[in-house]
């Protein structure tokens, strides 16, 4: 029978499915459809140092085969998700990844460093699509001596596991995930939304810009995880437009030790219980003794 546990950073994870951060609100709120104990780890919203006001509305658009997000990073702040949320998930025995930012890099480092190691926090995510504020806005995650030296000042204050989150915005994903690798990550997660546009032609102004996700990301994650897992030798996180088993089961054969699911959630609030169990369904299906049998054994 397809065994879908499976290690990561030193740890036995039930199965490798886990919502995308920013699309599951802080765990509280799935309850009443069914619960975070469900993923194999749960991955918290974005976190930063203080608490973040995001953008002002319309923040989320839907378009054909996808959707347009621009939250702005809307959070309560690191100190308020540890004492109303954390223990609800040490309750659920959940294990959690805190994804977090900041604008500079010093609030980065300060976010890292004020979060303590505990056996519930799998690890820290960073989220390295952010805008630098010092940089007139061009985000962390664009060039590679700045992912290299921001990765390194934040692996040097944690003694959790580090994960950095790329965005597909950039020349050569393998060579900013090599910059991450030498500045010591533990993990990759790939990738964040694409910057996108809207146009209303009869208001004739442009209603909302903000991150691309869902199906039409799906490709270009897969490339992105294909590629870095050959060449990194880190655990990689697939994430985009996953909206069904079919797709997570690519990520895996593309290389990837687990997965992420955001918008397809938006669509189906039950993707997640139903991924995991189609997943295990074609393991079955095809022989497979355990998840780890698939990963990364699609070629090309
Ligand atoms: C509403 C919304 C909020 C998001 N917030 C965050 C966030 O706070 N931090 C982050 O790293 N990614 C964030 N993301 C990006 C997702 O985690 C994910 O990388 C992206 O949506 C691609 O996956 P998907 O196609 O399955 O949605 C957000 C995405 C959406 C749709």
């Amino acid at each position: 029978m397809g065994n879908l546990s499976l290690k990561l950073f030193g740890r036995t994870l039930k199965n490798p499915v886990m919502n995308a951060s920013g699309t599951l609100g802080y765990g509280k709120e799935i309850e009443p459809l069914w619960g975070v104990e469900t993923l194999g780890a749960y991955v918290t919203k974005g976190l930063s140092l203080k608490p973040h006001h995001g953008n002002p509305t319309p923040r989320v658009w839907e378009e054909k085969q996808g959707m347009i997000n621009s939250i702005g990073l809307q959070n309560i702040g690191i100190e308020r998700f540890f004492k109303e949320y954390f223990p609800f998930f040490k309750q659920k025995k959940t294990p959690i990844i805190i994804n977090f930012f900041g604008f500079t890099e010093e609030e980065y480092i300060e976010c890292a460093r004020c979060i303590k190691p505990d056996r519930y926090i799998l690890a820290l995510e960073m989220n390295l699509s952010c805008p630098n504020v010092k940089r007139g806005g061009m985000s962390f995650g664009k060039e590679e001596n700045t992912v290299y030296d921001i990765v390194r000042h934040v692996k040097a204050v944690t003694k959790i596991p580090l994960i950095a989150k790329l965005t597909p915005e950039v020349k050569n994903i393998v060579e900013i995930a090599g910059s991450a690798y030498e500045a010591g990550i533990d993990g990759l997660t790939l990738l964040n939304t694409m910057p996108a546009a809207v146009v209303d032609i009869e208001g004739k102004s442009i209603p909302i810009k903000g991150g691309l996700s869902g199906p039409p990301l799906k490709p270009i994650a897969l490339k992105a995880v294909h590629e870095v897992s050959k060449a990194i030798p880190v655990p990689v996180i697939g994430v985009g437009g996953i909206m069904n088993h079919t797709d997570a089961i690519s990520f895996f054969m593309a290389g990837a030790r687990a997965i992420q699911i955001g918008t397809a959630t938006f669509v189906d609030p039950y993707t997640i219980p139903k991924t995991i169990k189609n997943i295990k369904k074609y393991l079955d299906r095809h022989g497979y003794s355990k998840i780890e049998d698939i990963i990364g054994i699609a070629n090309g």
